[in-house]
């Protein structure tokens, strides 16, 4: 391979983009609705409900305790995303999708029985080219993942420990962390961007004494938001794209239309004048939010993906990439009588129709919501440098937008590089050689963002040299707190810290954009015991 020129390499850059919206395009467009004919507002914001244990069983730790069991199964079922179309199929948990909302206390551990009883013919299209997803293997099959859980590897849902339909399997979920909002989803290898796409998600709280004493917006005025675009087609279905290469269907990236909040396109919510706790999620497979108030009015963000963050941040527009978590509080009361809209960018994505009364007032913001201890740089025992991309070969302007994109150029069955030790800090440099802003996410631990940094992309390509352009900034500030996702953005080198705190064994890592991650950009990683 001769290295590319500037131009070559801006033009490999170029055709991509051109390809992609061919790809997105070779679908038959005329079959997918345009949810603006659609009108807006007209059916209530659903919220999933909570899901009830079933009864209890032995802790694993201490046989004379028990600890709740609950069973979740994951089931067709339909539901109507919007007053005027017909129903949806969905693959969702129990009777909904997303499914049933699990509720869980710091230090009081539960099980979840993960039920698969789902059809045994998928309704989605399987690229079955992509490692994992090969012909002779089970279509519909499913592992569940608690995606920002410290959870022991068994539980964690390993992409390859899939089961199909008749099976299960139980995971145990310690709950030993700070109060935030996990969510759990599909993980299985090659097919969980269209497991998800079908409905396979729900959300997962913990709470605990250092929230509670907060006195935030709570019970009604604590509200689930569960952000998913898709396409839907005339008929009300779900439509997922394909290439339109038979042999290779998968496409680089999904956006859709159609906004579903909490399973409903263009919600409305009821409101009172006074403040109310929003809990946010981007479960979508590659679109990114950019959240704003129809009326100018500030949003608070006082937590991200692991919970609160040091102090509250007013933001007018709030950034959420595939897999994080925005924690917000919205305050009502000087707006009695009138309507306003969620929206991102010129996305209307649901109402909020605030009442003229209300009972009095008295949950709380404070100024100061929690401390967080900056990990120390010089703590890192390890700083790995790790490439986002490049699979592609440059000088065939058609392979950035087929090639996967790789981590550290590996695949996923490559030997296992990412090592650390229990207990250990290391620091990631993840050095974005990509067009895309890819969201990275590492499983059973919490981070913090160091910084990001410009480099020479050209002179990388070239001789693998890492020439910084111009001084790191920090994280913003609604970044700064504990996370378990970050944004790399492209031309950046992203520097994360983490401490492998909860166990040893066998987890992942990868790209939260679902059509990158079931194709390479996903890698494993191994906790190995301190020594
Ligand atoms: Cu949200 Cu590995 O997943
Ligand atoms: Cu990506």
């Amino acid at each position: 391979m001769k290295t590319p020129t500037r131009r070559e390499f801006l033009y490999a850059g170029f055709a991509n983009t051109v390809l992609l919206k061919q790809g997105r395009g070779s679908s038959p467009l005329s079959i997918v609705l345009d949810p603006n004919q659609l009108t807006k507002f007209v059916d209530r914001l659903p919220i999933p409900p909570r899901a009830q244990s079933i009864g209890s069983r032995p802790s694993p730790h201490d046989s004379t305790k028990t600890i709740p069991y609950y069973r979740l199964a994951m089931r067709q079922v339909e539901s109507k995303i919007h007053r005027d179309l017909p129903t949806t199929r969905f693959w969702g948990f129990d009777s909904t999708s997303p499914g049933p909302t699990i509720e869980a206390r710091r230090g009081h551990p539960l099980y979840v029985e993960w039920v698969n009883d789902l059809p045994h013919r998928h309704f989605l299209p399987i690229d079955h080219s992509l490692h994992g997803a090969e012909r002779g293997i089970p279509d519909v099959r499913t592992v569940i993942h608690l995606h920002g859980g410290r959870v022991p590897p068994a539980s964690d849902g390993y992409p390859e420990h899939w089961f199909t339909p008749g099976g299960k399997s139980i995971s145990f979920y310690p709950n030993d962390q700070e109060a935030t909002l996990l969510w759990y989803h599909d993980h299985a290898m090659a097919i969980t961007r269209l497991n998800i796409f079908a409905g396979l998600l729900g959300l997962y709280l913990i709470r605990d004494d250092v929230e509670d004493a907060l006195n935030l917006p709570n019970g009604n005025y604590e509200v689930p938001v569960i952000l998913c675009d898709r396409a839907v087609r005339r008929d009300g279905q779900l439509h997922y794209p394909v290439s339109g290469d038979a042999s290779r269907l998968w496409v680089p990236e999904f956006f859709g239309e159609a906004i579903l909040v909490n399973g409903k396109l263009f919600p409305y919510l009821n409101v009172e004048p006074r403040k109310y706790r929003l809990r946010v999620l981007n479960a979508s497979n590659s679109r990114f939010y950019y959240l704003s108030l129809s009326n100018g009015m500030p949003l608070r963000q006082i937590g991200s993906d692991q919970g609160l963050l040091a102090a509250p941040v007013e933001l007018k527009n709030i950034t959420l990439a595939p897999g994080e978590r925005a924690d917000l509080i919205v305050d009502f009361k000087n707006i009695r009588g009138q309507n306003l809209v969620l929206k991102s960018d010129a996305y209307a994505i649901m109402q909020f129709r605030v009442s003229d009364t209300a009972d009095p007032d008295t949950s709380s913001l404070p100024a100061s919501l929690r401390s967080i201890d900056r990990i120390p740089e010089q703590k890192a025992v390890k700083t790995r440098l790790l490439t986002l991309g490049g699979g592609g070969d440059p000088d065939d302007p058609t392979s950035m937008a087929t090639m996967p994109m790789l981590l550290n150029g590996s695949h996923w069955d490559d030997p296992f590089t990412e090592t650390p030790m229990l207990d250990t800090v290391e620091i990631w440099s993840l050095v974005n050689l990509t067009d895309d802003s890819h969201p990275i996410h590492l499983h059973m631990v919490r981070f913090q963002i160091l910084d990001r940094r410009p480099f020479d992309l050209f002179a990388y390509l070239n001789s693998r040299e890492l020439n910084y352009t111009a001084a790191a900034s920090p994280p913003d500030e609604n970044e700064a707190g504990w996370k378990d996702t970050v944004r790399a953005d492209p031309g950046m080198v992203t520097r994360i810290i983490v401490r492998f705190e909860g166990f040893v064994g066998r987890y992942v890592w990868h790209c939260h954009v679902l059509e990158h991650e079931d194709n390479e950009m996903m890698r494993p990683y191994e906790v190995i015991p301190f020594s």
